[in-house]
């Protein structure tokens, strides 16, 4: 069968459809499907570069030209040359403002340009220079440039061979191209076929010719065409990856690179225990029914990565958005270290010998890398979402339940559904269409049989303050009747053959074309098509889900769009597959963004991402399965994605295909209402699962856990705020929280939930206890670690040491390992010492009712008695906290008084102003005080005005847990106080 090279004929329709149908429900990846590095001839030519070099004892041919080198504003260039084959590179490196630096290596005159537009699609802002402390330069044209000289960071270039170090303290952090594998394959014409040596060949000697070709070198294998299965990549410039190793000296543990279903800290990929066999590949890819534990591409692709040790992290971001593959090595002798001891005399050694190198390989672009100098883990994800963008605000309800599956069939179930969660005092907020809502999978359009007046199904739901999600995907079915291909035919907005006419492959609808959203006019066109008066039978209550935009072409190699194809400025498909779906899922938000007079805040779902889909909205991790291993590995997915810039992240809840058994389900329900996008879904072929089916015990259950997240909406919008204006996870790595506790470096089966709640979830069938580690302090870290008798140590030297707090029993727990009961109903959740939480406890449908409620507060206090925490609140809805129009507030417990500050950035500007008069009635109506000493005398309001009342509260002397009742303060007040005395 060819194809992907081959028009289909029409009766080929069903059976094609038939099989797709019969693929998206088997049930195990079909690993064959999808290349293995060996199969990607760039890869596997990199690899054996790489080899080589090693063999070579890491000499690379690479020199900088030192008589090249210019030195302006922060801009150092230089000309680079390969040795070998005399080809010219350019070589810029950007000295960044907030410790930021970027390399940019190209060709200096290459045959035709190489793809450098991806910044365009991917940085938020220009980068701003700054000029260094210092500049020196020695004989050989090794340059050390002094970024910060009391940090002491700098940046070291060597000539010859060309390297780069990153040094803080004097301690290189991240080296380039120390083992020599950078490879840039320059452009170059195709040799003409070479002519037959001899005519008349006896046939030993064709033999021996074949056994020739057999035995050509690596390097000269399929430049000029390479085949996979029955698709033959033409590849019309020849060979032109790029690659360079990146290690990190005494770094053992490194995180990112999404999207796999993978752990969180990243294995090694050549060799060495409980190794991956192949290298992490970044390439959007349709990966149904994907397999845990495995380096295998996904759906999204963000080239990040984070180095984290006890004193330090530094990251880098591989700007390249063709495929990519990425190997992981670990070493333990610290020799690259010495290497750069020797060139450079003043560096010391990093504080371990354990080093990660990787190399990062891709097929076509320039080498575009930025490296952030941290120091620390928030100071990175500042660096990283000041360049590539602040993470959106999500909209309130965006970060509430979700209810899907493929499909509510029509406005009567979609109607029953809705009322099924009155009926079962299940809060939800958003109920979804997938794709069979549509006429004939023409996206925009409604089945007017099922769906006879979408108007009035939107309006029921917003009634209740509930909102609807409809699916629109890239595809575009071939149909000269449907408006939407129409005109995007018409106005020649399709990605395009080499040849020059639409480019047609295979989904949903059938033949199907996709619109370019590369092209600037097909992105303004798309934007259009969501206004009111083009997608009809919409109201503002209607937001959007982005699928299979990466883009999946169930015909095409590896289920998506040959590399060949042809894009706006006449790029190849290869040069920008992974950040197509990214521009789609932009261009769909500025289309619900626009359409309404006022902009409300956008809730798009994309499967597809890239750096920089933060700005965008949310994604999900695609077809999992119901399986317990999938649940599992939701944990170190959406960490993963989360360090890697992009904060809003989900799986579906219950496991997309397969149906779940009810204790799955339930502790599926019971991880997802604690990370971050929450919504239910399932395929087709599935039993229904709303989540009032399976009967007693479990739709209790499933009650009370999403009840909980309701009452936490207040906390996660505050963190979503922190992620927008910080760029820090919500749903936290152990690491990120516990830098300096190496126990926490490798943890993926607990996180936490911003800096005040640890969360375990159950992920072992059958399990009703679960092991949880609670990190503490550094004396704690000391004591717990390294002297044996925690009891013998605290009593000796009266240390007190940071306390836990179960969650919902309000039991203290000291810092360590502990076995917890975890029955069905309990997912263990702690309460972290310190730390205040904001929630709204009162039951309602729909996160709309609780707008105007009142606070509960969970001051949770440290071995000092103290506490802190925060609250952000806006309209919820559209960009009037830009504006000002927000509180964000911050509450102190010290010395038995809670008090409360304002840290509004302009809090006397008429938008703080207005805003907090409409909230000035919502009070606080219970502080609920863990780990207080001693049973107070009485507990004493101080108003706004001075005056002073007592109030009611409960002790509870078991639990050293006060209650203060209704304290009647208003959330928005700045002179209050309660005192405890
Ligand atoms: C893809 C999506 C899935 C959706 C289905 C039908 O498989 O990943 O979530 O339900 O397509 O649209």
């Amino acid at each position: 069968m060819l194809l992907g090279r081959q028009k289909l004929k029409p009766l080929l329709l069903p059976l094609l459809l038939l099989s797709v149908f019969l693929l998206h429900s088997s049930i195990a990846v079909k690993r064959d499907d999808f290349k293995t590095c060996d199969q990607a001839a760039f890869c596997r030519r990199n690899r054996a570069y790489a080899d080589k070099a090693l063999a070579d004892s890491g000499h690379s041919p690479y020199a900088l030209l030192p008589e090249s080198i210019r030195f302006d504003d922060g801009l150092f260039t230089a000309d680079v040359r390969n040795t070998l084959t005399n080809v010219i590179l350019t070589f810029e490196l950007h000295l960044l403002e907030d410790n930021t630096a970027r390399l940019r290596i190209n060709e200096k005159k290459p045959l035709k340009p190489r793809y450098d537009e991806l910044p365009a699609f991917v940085l938020a802002k220009e980068p701003v220079h700054i000029k260094p402390e210092k500049v020196a330069q020695d004989q050989d044209g090794t340059t050390i440039i002094t970024l910060d000289a009391t940090k002491k960071t700098k940046v070291v270039v060597s000539a010859n061979p060309l390297r780069v170090d990153f040094l803080v303290d004097d301690v290189p952090v991240v080296s380039l191209n120390d083992r020599g594998f950078f490879n840039f394959e320059h452009l170059r014409k195709k040799p003409e076929p070479e002519q037959p040596k001899m005519v008349d060949q006896s046939a030993e000697q064709q033999e021996d010719a074949a056994a020739e070709v057999t035995e050509q070198p690596e390097e000269e294998k399929q430049l000029w065409e390479e085949t996979f299965k029955t698709w033959t990549d033409p590849k019309p410039n020849g060979p032109e990856s790029v690659a360079m190793d990146i290690s990190f000296p005494g770094f053992a543990y490194v995180y990112g690179v999404p999207e796999h279903a993978s752990s969180l800290s990243l294995k090694e990929t050549r060799g060495g225990d409980n190794a991956y066999t192949e290298p992490y590949r970044l390439y959007n890819l349709d990966v149904f029914e994907y397999e845990v534990d495995n380096p295998m591409a996904l759906y999204g692709s963000i080239p990040f990565m984070l180095a984290h040790r006890k004193d330090l992290s530094a990251a880098v971001f591989w700007m390249n958005a063709a495929e990519t593959w990425i190997d992981v090595v670990k070493t333990q002798d610290g020799k690259s270290q010495s290497t750069l001891r020797r060139l450079l005399p003043f560096v010391t050694n990093p504080p371990t010998k354990s080093s990660t190198h990787t190399h990062w390989i891709s097929e076509a672009g320039i080498v575009d890398l930025f490296v952030f100098l941290g120091p620390t883990n928030e100071d990175i994800f500042r660096q990283y979402t000041a360049l590539t963008g602040a993470p959106a605000m999500p909209a309130s309800f965006a970060i509430a339940y979700h209810q899907c599956r493929w499909n509510y069939i029509n406005q009567n179930d979609v109607a029953e559904v809705d009322a099924g969660f009155d009926t079962h005092d299940i809060p939800y907020d958003v109920i979804w269409l997938d794709i069979e809502h549509t006429d004939g999978k023409r996206y925009m359009t409604w089945d007017e049989a099922k769906f006879p007046d979408p108007m009035k199904m939107q309006n029921e739901l917003a009634a209740k303050g509930r909102k609807l999600v409809t699916i629109v995907d890239p595809h575009i079915k071939r149909d000269d009747n449907y408006h939407i291909s129409k005109e995007a035919q018409d106005l020649g907005l399709f990605v395009k053959t080499p040849a020059g006419d639409d480019y047609e492959g295979w989904c949903w609808p059938g033949s199907s074309s996709w619109v370019d959203y590369t092209n600037p006019a097909a992105r303004n066109w798309w934007i259009k098509k969501f206004a009111f008066d083009q997608y009809k039978h919409t109201t503002e209550n209607l937001h959007i889900w982005n699928d299979m935009n990466e883009p999946s072409v169930f015909n095409g190699p590896e289920i998506t769009m040959q590399k060949e194809m042809i894009h706006h400025g006449q790029w190849e498909h290869r040069v920008l597959h992974n950040v197509f779906g990214t521009i789609y899922h932009g261009s769909t938000a500025q289309g619900i963004k626009n359409r309404t007079p006022i902009a409300t805040r956008p809730f798009v779902l994309s499967r597809a991402f890239f750096a920089g889909t933060q700005r965008h909205g949310a994604i999900w991790t695609g077809d999992n399965m119901a399986t317990w291993d999938q649940l599992r590995y939701t944990n170190p997915m959406l960490l993963t994605i989360g360090v890697s810039g992009l904060p809003f992240a989900g799986a579906d809840v219950g496991g997309f295909f397969n149906n779940p058994a009810p204790d799955l389900l339930v502790r599926w329900y019971q991880a997802g209402a604690f990370q971050p996008f929450l919504r239910a879904h399932a395929h087709i072929d599935t039993k229904r699962r709303e989540p009032w089916l399976f009967g007693e015990p479990y739709t209790t259950i499933i009650r009370d856990v999403l009840r909980e997240r309701y009452k936490l909406l207040p906390y996660w919008y505050t963190l979503f705020f922190d992620a927008h204006r910080k760029g820090i996870p919500a749903m936290r790595p152990m690491f990120v929280e516990f830098p300096k506790d190496e126990e926490t470096f490798a943890m993926d089966d607990q996180f936490m939930v911003g800096a005040g709640l640890l969360v375990k979830p159950v992920t072992t069938e059958g399990a009703d206890t679960a092991e949880v580690y609670l990190p503490g302090d550094e004396i704690s870290i000391l004591v717990l670690h390294h002297l044996w008798t925690l009891a013998l140590i605290q009593k000796c030297f009266a240390i007190r040491l940071q306390p836990w707090y179960d969650y919902r029993s309000f039991k203290p727990y000291p810092p360590r390992r502990h076995t917890v009961a975890a029955p069905l109903d309990i997912v263990p959740v702690f309460v972290r010492g310190g730390h205040i939480i904001p929630r709204r406890d009162r039951p309602r449908r729909s996160s709309a009712g609780m707008k105007l409620d009142p606070f509960t507060l969970v001051i949770a206090l440290d071995n000092k008695g103290q506490s802190t925490g925060t609250l952000y609140l806006d309209d919820g809805e559209t960009y009037a906290f830009e504006t000002g129009a927000y509180i964000h507030r911050s509450f102190h417990y010290a010395s038995g008084v809670l008090t409360t500050r304002s840290l509004h950035l302009d809090p006397t500007s008429a938008a703080a102003r207005g805003f907090a008069k409409a909230l000035e009635g919502v009070r606080v109506e219970r502080l609920i005080i863990l780990g207080a000493l001693q049973q107070p005398a009485k507990v004493i309001v101080k108003d706004e005005d001075g005056t002073e009342r007592q109030v009611e509260f409960e002790w509870v002397q078991r639990e050293k847990r006060l209650t203060v009742r209704d304290p009647r303060v208003s959330v928005v007040g700045d002179k209050w106080s309660v005192r405890v005395v």
